[in-house]
């Protein structure tokens, strides 16, 4: 096998169609292109991910990603060694749509197929940007997912906690939905938030109280919608100052939660693994900057090494795709055409399903 690789990446597990071209060398990984569609304009007047919606618009989209990734890499296919899909877990219809076209392409050039998890290729990210060696605490946080996973190897992840209900990116949905702001939520709360004072409400810190990494936000949103309902009701309206306060509330109310629970599962992995102090973040969420810092002040408590990618690297990106599929497939595997589309494919095999469900539904 060459010591240089490099891959084609599709993303479209979600409402995001991605193609990117990686490189990797003996010096480190390059993200030679990166190409996301966005179809935040096609699902805003539904308030939500109109699954039937997405898996149309990634059919329509992949084709115009790859050609635009391969030209901004001014490369061809017979440049490639492999290429990299994500086959799950997410909206089956726009998974199958990625897995497609990375078939018809693997079998028109003659490539290796290489199937990755979706949350390998944010879990593996830290290694993409920072070079960072197993093992690492990774908190992966998402619209779909929150959990806590050492990363073992490529495929080889143990989980230590995670949401039994809602993701905290769902819950940063919600509260833009319930306060009337445009979706995604996350970045517009979090521009609101900046505008507040995150004292002025006390909402829910849930499972505090209780051992362990698992965390619950589905009350947040209860929390927050009787809130609401209460200014209303005393003012007629939801005053903008009051708007910007009950974000602020709110983001503290997961930047306190997500970093106790982050000191236990440091703690944890610490225990277990002392000589390779190491705590990384991913996922759409890791974008939020007062997470990012509640996040790193607690690595800074336990003196560990803190990787939180760049926000582009954050959200859903094929970069991260294509990187997995380079790491997959440098330990000798890979998919043929039987490789087949999975809604549910948790990344801790022996670990319990989590109750959770998030925008992409229950499946890890
Ligand atoms: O990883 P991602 O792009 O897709 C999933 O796999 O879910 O994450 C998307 C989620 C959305 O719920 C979005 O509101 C949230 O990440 N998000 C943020 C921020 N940017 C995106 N949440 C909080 N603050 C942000 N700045
Ligand atoms: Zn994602």
């Amino acid at each position: 096998m060459s010591d240089t690789l490099t891959f084609l990446g599709l993303e479209s597990s979600c409402d995001d169609t991605a193609a990117a071209i990686v490189q990797k060398t003996p010096d480190g990984a390059r993200i030679l292109a990166s190409v996301v569609a966005g179809q935040t304009a096609l699902h805003a007047p539904f308030g939500g991910v109109v699954p039937e919606i997405a898996a149309r618009a990634h059919a329509e989209k992949l084709d115009t990603c790859v050609e635009e990734a391969m030209a901004l890499a001014g490369l061809g296919f017979a440049d490639l060694d492999g290429i990299a899909v994500t086959a799950g877990p997410g909206l089956i219809g726009g998974v199958m749509s990625g897995v497609m076209c990375a078939k018809g392409i693997a079998a028109g050039a003659g490539l290796p197929l290489v199937g990755v998890n979706h949350l390998a290729g944010h879990a593996l990210t830290p290694r993409l940007t920072d070079g960072l060696r197993f093992p690492y605490l990774m908190l992966l946080v998402s619209g779909g997912h929150c959990q806590f996973l050492i990363a073992h190897s490529p495929d080889e992840f143990s989980r230590l906690g995670g949401t039994i209900d809602d993701a905290p990116g769902e819950a940063f949905d919600k509260t833009a939905k319930l306060l009337n702001l445009p979706q995604p939520g996350g970045p517009s709360v979090e521009a609101e938030a900046s505008l507040g004072n995150p004292k002025a409400f006390r909402f829910p810190r849930p499972l505090l109280d209780r051992p362990g990494c698992d965390m619950s936000f589905s009350g947040l949103k209860t929390a927050l919608l009787r809130a609401r309902d209460e200014v209303v009701a005393a003012h007629g309206g939801l005053p903008r100052a009051i708007r910007s306060d009950m974000c602020a509330s709110f983001q503290a109310a997961i930047c306190d939660t997500l970093a106790e629970k982050s000191r236990r599962a440091l703690a944890q992995y610490l225990e277990a693994s002392p000589s390779q102090p190491a705590f990384a973040v991913a996922g759409g969420v890791a974008a939020n900057r007062a997470i990012r810092a509640a996040l790193e002040t607690v690595s800074a408590e336990f003196g560990t090494t803190f990787v939180a990618p760049p926000l582009a690297l954050c959200t859903d990106n094929a970069a991260m795709i294509a990187f997995a599929g380079i790491e997959r497939y440098s330990r000798g595997e890979q998919d043929d055409m039987a490789l087949s589309a999975r809604p549910r494919w948790p990344l801790d095999k022996k670990a319990p399903a989590l109750l959770g469900s998030g925008k992409k539904g229950a499946k890890a």
